[in-house]
């Protein structure tokens, strides 16, 4: 059920994503450079940067080691941003600029909200519980991600939103072949045992995130699965590469994803996420 989620969502955003490009293609218009420096002093200014601060420095507000036990919403330390690239701005890597204007969503027949979908990461990528709707935490994300979709058009995903899905590699993917690609390409950040690296201080969270592991997404999470991986590290990793030049080939990317997701993860929840119910 969910693969079926996933899969329609994945072709309903590449559809409507090529569609906006079409649309939108007289009309040059950068809707990835939102910025959050420019806006003034007031409250509600105040609730957005509050929003950026959680998906960027997620695991210090909400991670598993956050200061206030309360608020340990999270079971893991990674960030928002850790696969949300450049605070949801980055292009093919599961940006935000449309999330706004095109939630709710219908996904299987039911309305899924914009609550449901953070909390859909919240408790697999992020591997913890739910935020509770009228929680500041879920204002803030709502309000940092209506922030940064503004101006975007109503009911569209822009050029650029989601992943791009992967052409289907030539040979199925191979986890053995990925470990070889997975020393050559990732170890050198990810390190040979997949876990980063921490931040340096008193600061929880990571330089550089886990990629299997009791500290990672779990099984149920969109990065769990190959497809949706292979997508993601094809399109950005090695860390800092464009998606127009891609460092790893089809057949690396799904090699790599093979060997990733191989390896252990948490297992997903137990009980079908709010996003499903
Ligand atoms: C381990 C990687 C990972 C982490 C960490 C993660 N997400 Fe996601 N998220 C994804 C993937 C993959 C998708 C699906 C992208 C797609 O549908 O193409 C997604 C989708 C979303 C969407 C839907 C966007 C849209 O317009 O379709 C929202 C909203 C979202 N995530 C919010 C969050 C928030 C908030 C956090 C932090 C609390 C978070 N995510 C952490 C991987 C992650
Ligand atoms: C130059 C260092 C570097 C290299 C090389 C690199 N990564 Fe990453 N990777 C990062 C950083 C940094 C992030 C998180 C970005 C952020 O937090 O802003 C990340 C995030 C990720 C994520 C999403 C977050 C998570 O924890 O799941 C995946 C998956 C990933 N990398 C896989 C790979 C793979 C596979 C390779 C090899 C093809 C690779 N990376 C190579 C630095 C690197």
């Amino acid at each position: 059920m969910k693969s079926l989620l996933v899969t329609l969502g994945l072709a309903l955003a590449a559809a409507i994503g090529l569609g906006a490009g079409y649309l939108l293609w007289d009309t040059p218009k950068n809707w990835y450079a939102a910025n959050v420096n420019k806006l003034g002093p007031g409250a509600e200014n105040d609730l957005i940067r509050y929003g950026r601060d959680l998906i960027v420095d997620t695991a210090r507000h909400i991670g598993v080691n956050a200061e206030n036990p309360a608020m340990r919403y999270a079971g893991n330390d990674l960030a928002c941003q850790s696969c949300h690239l450049n605070a949801g701005l980055q292009p093919f890597a599961a940006p935000f600029v449309s999330t706004f204007a095109t939630f709710p969503m219908l996904v299987d027949n039911q309305v899924l909200t914009l609550h449901d979908r953070i909390n859909g990461c919240m408790t697999r990528s992020m591997n913890g519980k739910a935020l509770p709707d009228e929680s500041r935490e879920m204002e803030a994300l709502i309000a940092y991600i209506r922030f940064v979709g503004k101006g975007s058009p109503e009911g569209v995903r822009v050029a650029g939103m989601g992943l791009k899905p992967l052409r289907t590699p030539t040979e199925p993917p191979d986890a053995r072949r990925g470990a070889r690609g997975y020393a050559k390409f990732c170890a050198e950040c990810h390190k040979d045992d997949g876990q980063g690296e921490r931040k340096t201080g008193s600061g929880v969270g990571y330089n550089i995130p886990p990629l299997w592991g009791e500290a990672s997404f779990n099984a149920g999470a969109g990065m769990a699965k190959t497809a949706y991986a292979a997508a993601y590290i094809h399109d950005n990793m090695p860390y800092g590469i464009h998606y127009e030049e891609p460092v790893l080939s089809v057949q690396q990317a799904w090699d790599v994803a093979a060997y990733i997701i191989s390896k252990p993860h948490p297992p997903a929840p137990p009980i079908a996420a709010p996003e499903l119910q």
